[in-house]
Formats: C-alpha cells, sequence, structure tokens
C-alpha cells in the first residue's frame, strides 16, 4: 500500500486535541504523518537543552493508530535565541541589509555558526529516533533555497566566493582572461578585489554572474550534502533520507539534481495554485513539474505536500474547484508520484499561515475537502503496482542550469520566460499524451528517441558532439532559438558562426538575430509539406539561412522574408529541427505529431483540457484520466465530469 497522509503540526494545537486528531488522520485512510520540520525551539529550548519528550509522546499516540511518519529536521527555522546569541548567521539581502529574525530560512549557508548548531540537532534529533520504528523517513530541512533563500551576499559568503573563484581559476590572470575583464578596465591584481554581483551602474560581468550563481549552487549543496550525511551516519536502517522540492525550481540558484544526489528518493511540493494567482497554472505546466522531479534520480518520487485548500502568506487566491485537488493528485501519480501527503492537517488559526488552508479548516469540522482525499486515498490506495511502476519515456526535454543562469543574468528580450521557453516545446508532446522525461543535459540520451532542447544557449563541445552522435544513430533533436551562442564562461566564441557548435547538424546558418518583446509578433509563412498553412514568432527570432537543411516556414515581412524561420534536416539516420524564435502552438503541435509518427511512437489525441497517462505493469496497461477542464468532456466514448480524474484498467 502506498504510504498517503497529512503534513500534521500537533504543535500548534491544545495537547487534548492530538487524539481527536490522529482519529480523524486515520478515518481519513491516512498511514502517515509528516512533522517537526519547524521545531528546532521545541526541542532545543536553551542552546545545548535537547528535549524530546512532546515529540515523543505524539509519536506513541500515532503509533497507537499504527500511523507512520516522515520526519523532518528543523534547521530551515532556527530559534529565535541563535539568532540572538550569533546575528552573524542571518543572511544579507542583495541591499547589504541583514535580514531579521521573523520569517524562515534567514540563515547563511556559509555561517560556520550556522552549520555547527544546524549540524547539532540534526545529529540529536536523529539519533534520539534512530531506533523508532514509526519514524520511517526523515526529510532534509525544508524547501532548502526557497523564497529568496538561496541568495546571500554577506561577507561570508563574499570571502567564500573568492576562495571559490581561487580554486576553480588558480591564477587572477586565468581568471582576467577567462572574464574578459579588461572590457571596462576590470583587471583584477588579485581576487579578493572581486566584488559580489550587488547593485551597480549598468551591469556586471556576464563571467562573474554565471560564477556567483555556481557558487550560490555550491553553498546551497554542500550544506545539504554535510546535514543528509549527518542523517545517513546516524538514522536506522529502516529509514530514508529525503527533501521536499519546491515550486519555481529552474528559478533558483542550485542545482537540483546535485543537491538531491545523496537522498534516497526526491520530495515534491505540489501546488498548481499558490498566492492570489486568479488561475492555477496551466496543466501542462504542471505536468512538466512532476516529469522533472521524476528526472532529478530518474525513479518515482513523493509528494510531501499536496494542495487541497486554497493557500497564501498575505494574500491568497483561486479555490480548487470540488475534486480538482483531487484530479491533481491523480495527475501526479499518473506522472510518477507514488505516495502522497497532503498539505496540511488543519490551517493553522495564529501564525504566518493562517491563510494556508488545510484539509480541514480553522472551524474544525470534516467537509467537502476531507471527504476529497478520503474519496483519494480509499480509491488509490489499491494501485500501489501501478503508482510504484517505472515510467519509460521515448521523448526527453533537455535542460542544464548553467544555461538557465546563462539567460537569468542577460534576458536578451525582454519576453524572455526561461520557464515559458521550456513549456513551448515540452506543451506540443505533452498534448499528445506521451511520456516526458525532464532532465539535465549530463544524462545518457540513447535510450531516448526524441530530444527536446530548448534555448540551449550554453553548448559545449561535449554537448555538441552527444546530440550529434544521437541525431547520426536515428534520433531526432528539437533545438530552439540562440541554440550554441555560448561557451562554458558565459562567453560568445570569436569567429564562430550560428548556431555555432551545433551548425552543421542543423544545417542553417544564423545570419542576423532580433530581439522581439512578448508583444511583438511576427508571421511565418509555411513551406514545402507545410505550404498553406501558417505561423506566428515572439520574443526572439534568428534570421535563418538554409545550407543542407529544408525549410520548413520563413518570414514574411518586409526586408527579412527570405530567410528561414523553421528548419528541418536530415543528420545520418535521424532528423535535426530548429526553432528560429518564440513560435506559437500550431505550427509546434504539427511537428510535434510528424516526429512522433516517423518514430512510431504511439501518442493518443485527446479534447483540450483532457489528458490521460499510460502506465505498462508487466503487459497489463493502466489509464489515468484527468479532466482539467470545469466542463463535462468525452474520452473514449466516455463522459468526463468536470476535474475527473480516475484510473482505467484496459
Ligand atoms: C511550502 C512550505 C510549507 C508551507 C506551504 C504553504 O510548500 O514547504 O511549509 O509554507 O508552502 O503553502
Ligand atoms: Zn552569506
Amino acid at each position: 500500500m502506498p504510504y498517503l497522509g497529512v503534513d500534521y503540526y500537533p504543535e500548534h494545537w491544545p495537547d487534548e486535541m492530538i487524539k481527536e486528531d490522529i482519529k480523524g488522520i486515520k478515518d481519513l485512510g491516512a498511514n502517515i504523518v509528516r512533522m517537526g520540520e519547524f521545531a528546532w525551539h521545541l526541542m532545543e529550548p536553551e542552546e545545548g537543552m535537547f528535549d524530546f519528550s512532546y515529540f515523543d509522546s505524539v509519536i506513541s499516540a500515532l503509533k497507537e493508530q499504527g500511523i507512520k511518519i516522515m520526519f523532518g529536521t528543523p534547521t530551515a527555522t532556527f530559534p529565535a535565541w541563535l539568532a540572538h546569541k550569533y546575528p552573524s548567521i542571518l543572511s544579507e539581502n542583495e541591499d547589504g541589509q541583514v535580514r531579521v529574525f521573523g520569517g524562515r530560512r534567514q540563515y547563511c549557508f556559509n555561517s560556520e555558526l550556522y552549520r555547527k548548531y544546524a549540524a547539532m540537532i540534526t545529529k540529536r534529533l536523529t539519533e534520539h529516533y534512530a531506533d523508532e520504528p514509526a519514524i520511517i523517513s526523515w526529510q532534509i530541512d525544508n524547501e532548502l533555497g526557497h523564497e529568496g533563500s538561496d541568495q546571500c551576499y554577506c561577507e561570508k559568503c563574499h570571502e567564500q566566493f573568492h576562495r571559490y573563484l581561487k580554486n576553480k581559476y588558480q591564477s587572477i590572470d586565468t581568471l582576467n582572461e577567462t572574464w574578459g575583464t579588461i572590457f571596462w578596465g576590470q583587471t583584477y591584481n588579485n581576487f579578493n578585489e572581486i566584488p559580489v554581483p550587488k547593485q551597480t551602474i549598468t551591469t556586471h560581468n556576464p563571467s562573474l554572474k554565471l560564477d556567483w550563481a555556481r557558487f550560490r549552487s555550491n553553498s546551497i549543496n554542500s550544506f545539504t550534502h554535510e546535514m543528509t550525511g549527518i542523517v545517513r551516519k546516524v538514522k536506522g536502517e529502516h529509514q530514508t533520507v529525503t527533501t521536499n522540492v519546491s515550486g519555481g525550481f529552474f528559478d533558483k540558484s542550485f542545482d537540483h539534481e546535485e543537491n538531491v544526489k545523496k537522498m534516497d528518493f526526491v520530495s515534491y511540493d505540489n501546488y498548481p495554485v499558490w498566492g492570489g494567482l486568479e488561475q492555477p497554472i496551466e496543466p501542462a505546466s504542471i505536468a512538466m513539474t512532476h516529469d522533472f522531479n521524476r528526472g532529478l534520480l530518474n525513479k518515482n518520487y513523493w509528494i510531501v505536500e499536496e494542495l487541497m485548500g486554497a493557500q497564501g502568506h498575505d494574500v491568497i487566491g483561486y479555490l480548487p474547484r470540488p475534486n480538482q485537488a483531487k484530479m491533481w493528485s491523480y495527475q501526479a501519480f499518473a506522472h510518477g508520484c507514488s505516495d502522497m501527503l497532503y498539505f496540511r492537517w488543519r490551517g493553522m488559526t495564529k501564525g504566518a499561515e493562517q491563510f494556508c488552508y488545510g484539509v480541514v479548516d480553522h472551524d474544525n469540522q470534516y467537509g467537502r475537502k476531507y471527504k476529497e482525499v478520503q474519496s483519494l486515498f480509499e480509491e488509490i490506495k489499491e494501485n500501489d503496482h501501478v503508482l510504484q511502476s517505472p515510467i519509460k519515456a521515448d521523448v526527453a526535454v533537455l535542460y542544464d542550469y548553467d544555461n538557465i543562469w546563462s539567460w537569468k543574468g542577460q534576458v536578451q528580450s525582454k519576453g524572455f520566460d526561461f520557464n515559458e521557453e521550456l513549456l513551448r516545446l515540452y506543451r506540443p508532446f505533452y498534448k499528445l499524451n506521451t511520456p516526458i522525461d525532464v532532465i539535465p543535459t549530463n544524462r545518457d540520451l540513447s535510450n531516448y528517441r526524441v530530444v527536446v532542447v530548448p534555448v540551449m544557449q550554453v553548448v559545449d563541445r561535449h554537448l555538441s558532439q552527444k546530440l550529434e552522435q544521437f541525431a547520426e544513430t536515428g534520433g531526432t533533436v528539437l533545438f530552439s532559438y540562440r541554440t550554441g551562442l555560448k561557451d562554458r564562461d558565459n562567453n560568445l566564441r570569436l569567429g564562430e558562426i550560428l548556431p555555432g557548435p551545433v551548425r552543421e547538424m542543423v544545417g542553417a546558418r544564423v545570419e542576423e538575430i532580433e530581439s522581439l518583446t512578448g508583444a511583438h509578433k511576427l508571421k511565418l509563412t509555411g513551406k514545402g509539406e507545410f505550404a498553406h498553412t501558417y505561423g506566428e514568432i515572439s520574443v526572439w527570432r534568428d534570421l535563418l539561412v538554409a545550407e543542407e537543411a529544408d525549410v520548413l516556414y520563413e518570414y514574411s515581412d518586409n526586408f527579412y522574408n527570405q530567410y528561414a524561420a523553421v528548419t528541418q534536416n536530415n543528420v545520418g539516420k535521424g532528423m535535426v529541427y530548429y526553432i528560429g524564435g518564440g513560435l506559437n502552438e500550431e505550427p509546434l503541435d504539427r511537428i510535434a505529431k510528424n516526429i512522433l509518427s516517423s518514430h512510431g511512437i504511439t501518442f493518443i489525441e485527446t479534447p483540450e483540457n483532457v489528458e490521460v497517462y499510460e502506465r505498462l505493469v508487466e503487459k497489463e496497461s493502466y489509464i489515468f484520466v484527468m479532466n482539467h477542464s470545469g466542463s463535462l468532456q468525452l474520452y473514449d466514448g466516455e463522459e468526463l465530469e468536470p476535474y475527473t480524474g480516475k484510473i482505467i484498467k484496459k
């Protein structure tokens, strides 16, 4: 049976409510709770005074009901006494303001003092419960690097940044040469002259910005690995280790694959809508987040915070419609979630998250949301063999944090958003209901047949050769714009015609470029097999001259109508497409369908907002069906009620 439960904060409630709460959780159909991740002060009320008696009593009450526990190491919220005694643990924002105690995650990852105290509570907590059979898993911290905590510009980080650079470049001359500091006379005589990229007039050196992001990633990941190492060393054999990934993972300055590499499995916090959003994020975007999390360790993952009630701190927004949150759970299970906990058992009446509604609201009534979770648990618990089954995708969408950080430092177009550009190429394959892996560029591609490479401007020879070989041996590669523009130092290559290292496999060259804004749209005309069809391009355009490639779409505006916008090139036994700008959905849908058909990859066409996902367990087929709309839909001859989520055994 899968682990199904809720995030439970007993410390928020009078002791006399615990038994009633645990019974309510049990009656929900839950067999696990997550707790403890914000309770450092409760466990160390004063420096060096460790007291786990409160949780001892809660755990024994949970055990009476046969409920297991995922316990969070509480380093995301350190006690006031620690910040008061050692204010140096507090992080600093870009304006040099020290973050004050009062929120969460205000610690500096490079504070040795913080690491010392964080290591101590982590060690003592894990030691105390290493033999506790009810605790089956440890969550490291909480949403590391979230809510702006991935950045700190304090003196300790500055010193560590110098150390990082010295270690990487060895000599200041090498750094000057690599960064091109001759530009604007920025040559450094030694490492300690180098600034952190705080506010300046105009903008910082691109190589500095990229190395700063890599340094931030190292800072967060080394803290995570240190805490994970402590838990691994001390925990019981029966206990696993995870950490919970937050949304917005492409917007953060840390490499998530590196972050979770010592974990037994990835956990994810699934909030299709949060804060003041008027509507949830689109179904394709939710799906992509699941495929990203499954891709981190290339295995099924947990959701330890599944949205049920409207969520927000000082602002909330859209209320999930009846069964919509349950349908999102089906979608998560379809994409490889194996075990799920809903956030949170009951909305808290005090503190910063009064408006993070739970399964049960402040009225403490077991209402619609309670019953919705109960019905989901009842329906899904018999499908563990499906939930645990591996997913095999023929399509991979590649990302690379160096590339993401390169774009983040210089968006080049006011309309550019990395998430949107990755989704632009993910969406057409998602709409054809074929499994998709979202994985880093360092992975082996030999098990795929289609590799999608969105706005990969940082391309080194290693990657270009890997992709060329993939195409030569029969694969299809789909590039989009600005591919191959930069090297790993975030610099352009003198004398190299774009798309640089992939020019030969693309079979076209970029003669000129234009940065469009999101609003500026240009018409395209279809050619060849796409004749009499039209497209639209926004955000950016590469003006392409086809060399060996065929032209699928060309620009139709004055001066530039002799340039290609979209090309297709035969490479060995494979094919390479180049999408020279922010292409709209219709042509991309057409191209995606052609690609899957050319590989004989089965796909399922469904009405808009109906998502299906096939899971194979041995030879048996289970189809997950999700109606993401608030209206009746038809699929496979069956009516789907609004926000239906279900599994059909074929
Ligand atoms: C995040 C955090 C939780 C809580 C919820 C509120 O996912 O992990 O602690 O703040 O958001 O929605
Ligand atoms: Zn710092």
